[in-house]
């Protein structure tokens, strides 16, 4: 174990990426397990014991990931005070797309008006979000941007097999993100370890588009159902609790701090007996780690953003409080985290200005007449053609008089 250590380790640019604002969207519909005892064979009780949910959220049929997940960064810029057009990169982590392209996280830059961002969907399954952090805190102490917005979205519901009582009990829909920001304040983001071992690739995963030999469905999707999770719950569930652990210890030393000094650890809610046996192996009492697996289930790469958005409500972290993510999932993949946290309040606002939540507003407005202009400019691009067509027609028919 090294030294206790509360010294944030010195930035080579002198330039943190810190976490100003955070916000979290999730579908009102409520999925209880009651319900699902109607669609498979399972129990209320069965459900709670092994994996402490009791219920999840659905998308309804005009939620998507791409819509859930506008919400949850609109409200982390609320929080942190930026304006869309300050923003320099968005990326969303999803495992669930609105397409394979354009990416989910270039619709979300349209409708918010970010006109200045790049965007791009980030895949590693459930660690996705604590990895995207880290690829935007990375950008920021580069000093090549200044402000990102990472959104972790899902609609898992769409990729269940609902005959799957393995997996259809565990999933649920939902978007968090956070806003992050360049400052000479010390702290931020202060260290991240990702890892992969694909070779656990047939563990857990989604089908799509590009497996194998598309002609012969069952060899490219080994036996899987294509655009359907499967999942071999055991085997995923040994790998959770042996990575988990050791990831946060790699990440803590990283940033030289121990355990004692971190107040809350924020882990992917995957299974309340996961979350357990991590904390029986970090020898940390288990309300070390944040849970609210209990209402929405495995929202994959949101889970994290949503339960940090709660603990934030429910009063459990303060600024300067050092916390810990972690994220483990399909590739296999897993991550780690520390950050020591800023707080919305901290940094000094940039772009100074007055009437800010209503020029947020105007950006949204704009860029929703700005997607209505194009879509109308578009439709003139048919019709004329067509128009030039019947015309030509028209004067066919007018010859053959
Ligand atoms: O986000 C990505 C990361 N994902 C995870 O971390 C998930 C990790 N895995 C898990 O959380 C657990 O493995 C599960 C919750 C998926 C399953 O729990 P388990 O304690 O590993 O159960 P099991 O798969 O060993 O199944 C035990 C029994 C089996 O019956 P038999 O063979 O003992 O007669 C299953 O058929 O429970 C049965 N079972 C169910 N029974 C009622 C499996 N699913 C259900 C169900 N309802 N939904």
């Amino acid at each position: 174990m090294v030294a206790h250590n509360q010294v944030v380790l010195p930035s080579p640019t002198g330039i943190y990426a810190h976490i100003v604002g955070w916000g979290m969207a999730v579908p009102d519909t409520v999925l209880t397990n009651q319900e699902l005892e109607a669609i498979v064979e399972t129990s209320d009780e069965w459900i709670r014991t092994r994996t402490g949910i009791a219920e999840r959220r659905i998308a309804g049929e005009r939620e998507s990931t791409a819509s859930l997940g506008l919400k949850a960064g609109r409200r982390a810029l609320e929080v942190a005070d930026v304006l869309p057009t300050d923003i320099d990169l968005i990326i969303v982590a999803t495992s669930t797309p609105e397409n394979i392209f354009p990416s989910t996280a270039s619709l979300i830059q349209n409708w918010l008006g970010a006109t200045k961002a790049g965007a791009f969907d980030l895949s590693a399954a459930c660690s996705g979000f604590v990895y995207a952090v880290d690829m935007a805190a990375q950008s920021i102490r580069s000093g090549s941007i200044k402000v990102a917005v990472v959104i972790g979205a899902e609609t898992m519901s769409r990729v269940m097999d609902w005959q799957d009582r393995g997996t259809c009990i565990l999933f649920g829909d939902g978007a968090g993100a956070v806003v992050l920001k360049a400052s000479e304040v010390e702290g931020g983001v202060l260290s991240a370890v990702l890892r992969s071992d694909g070779s656990g690739s047939d563990l857990l995963g989604i089908p799509t588009v590009g497996s194998g030999d598309l002609r012969n469905p069952d060899f490219a999707t080994n036996g899987h159902k294509m655009h359907k999770m499967h999942m071999n719950g055991g085997e995923v569930f040994k790998f959770a609790t042996r990575v988990i652990g050791e990831s946060i210890t790699q990440a803590l030393d990283k940033a030289n701090l121990n355990i004692e000094d971190v107040s809350l650890i924020v882990p992917h809610q995957a299974n309340l007996r996961i979350i357990q046996a991590a904390a029986r192996s970090l020898k940390v009492e288990p309300e070390l780690f944040m849970s609210n697996v209990d209402r929405y289930g495995n929202t994959s790469a949101a889970s994290i953003p949503i339960a940090l958005c709660e603990a934030v409500q429910q009063g459990r972290i303060k600024p300067d409080d050092n916390i810990a993510f972690i994220g483990f999932g399909g590739g296999l993949t897993w991550a780690s985290m520390v950050v020591k946290w800023t707080g919305s309040k901290v940094l000094e606002r940039s772009n100074g200005g007055i009437l800010r939540p209503q020029r947020r507003q105007f950006s949204y407005l704009l860029a929703r007449w700005r997607a209505n202009l194009r879509r109308f400019s578009k439709f003139l691009e048919r019709v004329r053609p067509n128009r030039g067509r019947i015309l030509r027609l028209r004067d066919k028919l007018d010859q053959l008089d």
